[in-house]
């Protein structure tokens, strides 16, 4: 087993998953199909581990350290099978027939078979470890079933902005890891952007050497007053980035990187001034900020905005991007190379008399034509070498470039029209609750986020396939995405409070057929074991309020509040009395009866507390009745 291999298996601690009365057996993704049949698998020493499949070697040692992990014993494993003798058996034998990514599991008293190959093998043995139980006595009882899975869409992605803050190697392969975990394909690595450029491009090396670092950020400065000046830098060597694409493909991830243009583009233009529209004007430096005034010169930005110096459409601009596109499409073999595309502001184009000649000459009647030559040109480029781009969906404008895929994030509009154009399209609206920097609940205990409301039912409640568009053009949305800004994401742990758990909502969407999505059962049997598994990783998750409370306020005289907790193990505690709660307030342990008299009100204040010690933000529901709702009774 590769040493890459076995720091993934050493985070896979086990889910108790299973709970007879869960239909889903406490899989995330939910199954396409689930067929229980009598019996149960009785998993023991004596069980013996056979892989007959063609590339299955990975997954066989996966399985094998998980249940070392989860029973306390490995399996002998074997080629051959013994009559009779309880196996777990891997296969490719009747693979050909899955649809892509697909698998099958198999439950018998006597043999678990897991049928597929590359990723859908992979994905059946996440699934298997997921059903599994904890162990009792040294065994693990497994229920009889028949479980056939394939994924509704084939891009399944999540975007990281490494832009506006830089993060470590170890935490983009600890993100992988749970992206694989949950069946996500796709890495989006947003690599280059205003506030930094972190990719090594050799012919380029002021592109790192100066565009990696700012003085400041807007971190602790938002809102209220605090430190401008928190510098930010770091970069990926091309060794780092390959090595990322090696081990996201070990897990059968696809990384695909994001170069910024033309706009975004501030980094660039601060290492290579040539590359602005007006090499000598000083780069914009809001007013608002300590440094306002104070610098001359191309800065990589230190506050977050859209900005008007982006790249001028000139002949060493398209030389230096294919150079960069080259060094860069050599580092990642994935079919496509993200462009940008987006928030391009027109402002120095329209001023510049370069780009004015130019629009006459190749007859572009307005800059959004210009935006489209520029990324057309970009394309040609790209497609010349076999690649193919994927652009924001401001790439509409001006008339989309010929095999360009659209990702749709100015809500679905863009992914609707680029379909209606037969073109490919990713949907990640971040009015649908895609973008994950948004906050994942109206609790004042938030953490300062860029604004934006996105809990994870919202995630969870979104079809990425648009009603109004027929059945042909429905086949041009390959799939879904959510994107992670980090303007107020500092620290890998504050990423981790993002993205879980709405990323094992992202994966519902992406993968289960739309009539198997089920909240209630993903709410409330799943994510409870999954949350209690981040908990014992000490991943940094987002511990749910607790299910059953409203955060809207509640009218009446008698009121039964009767609560479950969303993490497997958690306790809850409530105030009444306004007070904020902690563990010396009311364990809560059963449903609990409220009277509030005639013209009174009463707030019920809970906490969540994890196994870890993690804790969830206070959510409080008012309790009134018929008095004025305009007085809070919060003490703080
Ligand atoms: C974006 O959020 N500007 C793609």
């Amino acid at each position: 087993m590769n040493k890459a291999l076995s720091i993934f298996i050493g985070v896979l601690i086990s889910t108790s998953a299973f709970a007879q009365s869960d239909p889903n057996l406490g899989i995330i993704p939910a199954p396409v199909s689930i067929t229980r049949a009598n019996g149960n698998f009785i998993l023991d020493k004596s069980t013996v581990l056979i892989n007959q499949s063609i590339d299955g070697a990975k997954s066989a040692d996966l399985l094998n350290a998980f249940i070392v992990n989860k029973a306390g014993f490995a399996l002998r494993e074997s080629k051959v099978p013994q009559p009779s003798q309880k196996s777990i058996l891997l296969t490719s034998t009747g693979s050909d027939k899955l649809p892509a990514e697909g698998y099958t599991i198999k439950v018998t008293t006597n043999q678990i078979t897991i049928v597929g190959k590359g990723a859908g093998l992979f994905y059946g043995v996440e699934s298997a470890m997921q059903m599994m139980p904890d162990k009792i006595a040294d065994k693990i009882t497994v229920p009889a079933v028949t479980i056939e899975d394939y994924p509704r869409f084939s891009y399944r992605g999540a975007m990281l902005d490494v832009c506006r803050h830089y993060f470590p190697l170890s935490f983009i392969k600890k993100y992988i890891d749970h992206l694989a975990y949950y069946k996500i394909n796709t890495f989006h690595w947003h690599l280059t952007d205003d506030q930094g450029w972190r990719l090594e491009i050799k012919k380029y090396p002021k592109l790192t050497t100066v565009g990696s670092s700012r003085n400041g950020s807007i971190i602790g400065n938002y809102p209220g007053n605090g430190n401008y000046l928190t510098p930010v830098k770091g970069f990926y060597t091309q060794d780092e980035a390959k090595e990322i694409v090696k081990y996201a493909a070990e897990r059968f991830v696809t990384v695909i990187p994001e170069i910024e243009l033309p706009g975004h583009a501030s980094a660039a233009i601060a290492a290579y001034p040539e590359l602005s529209c007006f090499p000598d004007r000083d780069t914009f430096v809001s007013d608002k900020t300590p440094w306002a005034g104070s610098r001359k010169g191309k800065q990589v930005q230190q506050t977050w905005g859209v900005f008007d110096d982006i790249f001028v459409p000139s002949e060493n601009t398209f030389t230096m991007l294919n150079n960069i596109l080259d060094e860069v499409i050599a580092i990642f073999p994935s079919k496509y190379i993200h462009i940008g595309g987006d928030e391009a502001p027109k402002t120095y184009w329209k001023e510049s008399p370069f780009c004015q000649a130019l629009m006459k000459e190749k007859g572009l009647k307005d800059e959004h034509e210009l935006q489209s030559y520029f990324i057309q040109t970009i394309e040609k480029h790209v497609n010349a070498k076999g690649r193919s781009i994927i652009g924001w969906d401001e790439i509409l404008e001006g008339g989309l470039a010929p095999n360009a895929t659209v990702m749709s994030w100015r809500g679905e509009a863009g992914g609707i029209a680029a379909a209606q154009q037969n073109h490919d399209v990713i949907m990640t609206p971040g009015s649908m609750g895609l973008y994950i920097d948004h906050k994942q609940s109206n609790s004042p205990d938030e953490p300062v986020t860029i604004g934006g409301f996105a809990p994870y039912q919202k995630i969870y409640a979104y079809d990425p396939i648009p009603k109004v568009l027929t059945a042909d053009q429905r086949k041009y949305i390959k799939g879904v995405q959510a994107n992670m800004w980090t303007e107020y994401i500092k620290t890998p742990e504050k990423a981790e409070n993002h993205a879980f758990p709405r990323l094992l909502a992202l994966s519902e969407i992406a993968w289960s057929p739309v009539e198997r999505k089920d909240l209630k059962n993903f709410s409330e049997e799943r994510l409870p074991k999954h949350l209690a598994r981040l908990d014992q990783m000490n991943i940094n998750y987002w511990v749910p309020t607790p299910i059953g409370q409203s955060d809207k306020a509640l009218s009446g005289g008698d009121f039964t509040i009767d609560l479950k907790a969303p993490v497997k193990g958690s306790k809850i505690y409530y105030s009444l009395d306004g007070s904020r709660p902690s563990e010396n307030a009311f364990l809560y342990t059963s449903p609990v009866k409220v009277t509030v008299p005639q013209g009174e009100k009463r707030l019920l204040r809970t906490i969540v507390i994890a196994p870890s010690g993690k804790r969830s933000v206070t959510t409080e529901t008012l309790l009134n009745n018929g008095a004025p709702e305009d007085k809070t009774t919060t003490k703080k």
